[in-house]
């Protein structure tokens, strides 16, 4: 049966921030004897059908995991020309996200982008800044491991300095030096392709985040499976170290 917006939108337990490790591009255009970078094309239209879903859904942060840090590791041609798609994509986005009430923001090391894909995206972060339907995280040049030690380095700067007493670094502070510092923790992460691996992927921030894997190729997973996803968690009981007793009252 059809899974509509409103009756994920209408219950409460939805989740407020799902993160999407989007993968399976490639294996979508060689199963289709096509280039890859036909998977990633048709992999933007899913980005675009999935941040409609969200915000019809009534999720209030969506976050896609883009390009990876490693992912700088892939062919030259292959990283370039995902770089073209990436600039072209904003440069066409950003207007429709604005106009849809979407507030995007970039998290991830930007000084690895092209100066021209790193400005388009900055003017459509500050353009949409006091947009307020959903926050639209594009996770791009990210890696976990790499931004915890960018906070690290911040803090150690701190200490140096005398700004900052050691005791004084809690969880709060320091998730206030991730690039994700004003964004709840995500309550779902789903990845697609059938993969079962986190890829250097918001370790700080998954503590307790609940996972879904779908087993379809990210251009193959449409509004219904993501629907699925949303529902799925809606029926999980999120417990963080209490016992079932304790939650449920
Ligand atoms: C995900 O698809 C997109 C990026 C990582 C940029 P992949 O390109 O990883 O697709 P597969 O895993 O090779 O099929
Ligand atoms: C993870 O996908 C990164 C993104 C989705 C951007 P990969 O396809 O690069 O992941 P691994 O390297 O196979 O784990
Ligand atoms: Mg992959």
């Amino acid at each position: 049966m059809e899974i509509r917006a409103e009756e994920i939108k209408n219950n409460p337990n939805r989740p407020q921030h799902v993160a999407i490790i989007l993968d399976g591009n490639g294996r979508w255009a060689k199963k289709r004897g096509l280039p890859r970078m036909m998977g990633h094309n048709e992999g933007v239209k899913t980005v675009r059908e999935i941040v409609t879903a969200s915000a019809e859904a009534g999720v209030k942060y969506l976050t896609i995991y883009a390009f990876s840090k490693q992912n700088w590791n892939r062919p030259k041609d292959e990283v370039s020309a995902i770089m073209s798609l990436l600039l072209k994509t904003a440069q066409r986005e950003i207007k429709e996200l604005h106009r849809n009430n979407v507030r995007l923001k970039v998290i991830g090391d930007k000084n690895d982008l092209p100066n021209e894909a790193r400005d388009v995206l900055e003017q459509g972060i500050e353009l949409t800044k006091d947009n307020e339907l959903l926050t639209l995280v594009v996770a791009l040049s990210y890696g976990s491991r790499d931004e915890i030690l960018r906070a690290v380095h911040t803090l150690a700067e701190d200490v140096k300095s005398g700004e900052l007493d050691p005791n004084d670094i809690n969880e709060t502070l320091f998730g206030s030096r991730l690039d994700t510092a004003d964004i709840p923790d995500p309550d779902l992460i789903i990845r697609t392709s059938g993969e079962y691996r986190i890829s250097n992927y918001l370790l700080w921030q998954a503590a307790y985040a609940e996972f879904y894997f779908a087993e379809e190729l990210w251009p193959d997973f449409h509004r219904q499976e993501y629907y699925k996803a949303l529902l799925s968690y809606t029926q999980r009981e999120r417990r963080f170290g209490k016992t079932s007793e304790q939650v449920s009252i």
